[in-house]
């Protein structure tokens, strides 16, 4: 029944009609809950209030099937004016983004392009830029993106997903690049041939990455809601000595929010993925696919509305 729900909004994230309609329609259905709002100066209230909780941030700027060269560079503009409002209101905030927002399915040279205007502006402002990983199909791709860009700049950073099998073999070849990676379960949809499909084996490749990460020496941010992964990092890094400042827990906007808080005052840096904007609804599906409690309080809400 779970992994027919899950199926069921994945599915339902990736419909191009409804992630039209619903930009017209404002945040609804309880999505208010998972972003930060539709603007920038609702986001940067938002970063403020978690800033002052001794919360850090990533902030994304939510697009999906940017599928054209305009859209492509107004979604360049709109994270440029993101880290603007960072350095302005001198924010405790890092950037996320999507390859595929700044052009990644259209061309090379418009991507490479749109992203050194934003790691430009980004190291301007002393802003740390993550490329955060999309779809199996996007993965080899974002990868070399990432690869190129490492070469000419020191604030950027990419995602690993533990479900993929290549998972491993993308960690070896990343790591003479001393990458700084977000670790992740995956949130997509992927058939066996590619990914896992049993959460324990999802959960034993995630630790496994989390430990060579980690051992290996580069900073490592380990983003998940799930207490067996942050206890699991908690031990190792003891057993280690591993100093706090090579680590750092993510989790996401409205999720756990009271873990969150806990974390950062054991010590933990605690960092908060904060998206905003209009294009909310594909994102909002990822996280009702990823928990029925979610579901139901989304329904919660739409009853009282
Ligand atoms: P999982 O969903 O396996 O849940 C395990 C346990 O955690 C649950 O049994 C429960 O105990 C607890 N838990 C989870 N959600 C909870 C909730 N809402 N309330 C209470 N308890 C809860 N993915 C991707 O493919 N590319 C990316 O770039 C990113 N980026 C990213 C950034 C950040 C900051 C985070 C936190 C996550 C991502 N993800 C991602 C999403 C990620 O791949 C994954 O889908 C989700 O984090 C869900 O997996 P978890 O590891 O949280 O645990």
């Amino acid at each position: 029944m779970e992994q027919t729900m899950r199926n069921f909004f994945l599915f339902l994230s990736k419909n191009r009609a409804l992630t039209k309609m619903a930009k017209q329609y404002g945040l609804r259905f309880g999505a208010g809950r998972f972003v930060a709002g539709e603007s920038i100066d609702q986001a940067v209230n938002t970063i403020k209030q978690l800033n002052e909780k001794g919360l850090v941030v990533t902030i994304d700027y939510l697009g999906e099937f940017v599928d054209n060269e305009a859209e492509a560079n107004e979604m360049t503009n709109q994270c440029i004016e993101a880290i603007r409002a960072i350095g302005r209101e001198k924010l405790q905030s890092q950037l996320s983004l999507k390859a595929t927002s700044m052009g990644l399915d259209m061309s090379e040279e418009l991507v490479v392009r749109n992203m050194k205007r934003i790691l430009d502006a980004a190291k301007e402002e002393g802003v740390f830029v993550t490329i955060d990983m999309e779809d199996y199909e996007r993965c080899e791709k974002t990868l070399q993106l990432f690869k190129k860009l490492k070469s000419e700049y020191d604030n950027i950073g990419t995602v690993i997903q533990a479900y993929l099998y290549r998972t491993v073999e993308d960690m070896n070849d990343l790591d003479s690049y001393a990458p700084n990676l977000r670790l992740v379960k995956g949130a997509y949809k992927e058939p066996a041939t590619v990914a896992f499909p049993n959460k324990v084996d999802v959960d034993e490749n995630f630790k496994r990455i989390i430990k060579m990460h980690l051992l290996n020496g580069h900073y490592t941010a380990i983003a998940t809601h799930d207490d067996a992964m942050i206890e699991y990092t908690k031990r190792l890094v003891e057993e280690h000595d591993i100093p706090r400042d090579q680590f750092e827990f993510q989790m996401l906007y409205g999720i756990r929010v009271e873990r969150q808080l806990e974390l950062s005052k054991e010590g933990y840096k605690m960092r908060v993925y904060v998206p905003y904007g209009t294009d909310w609804y594909g994102y909002f599906m990822r996280r009702l696919a990823e928990r029925p409690a979610n579901v139901a309080f989304v329904a919660k809400g739409m009853v009282r509305k």
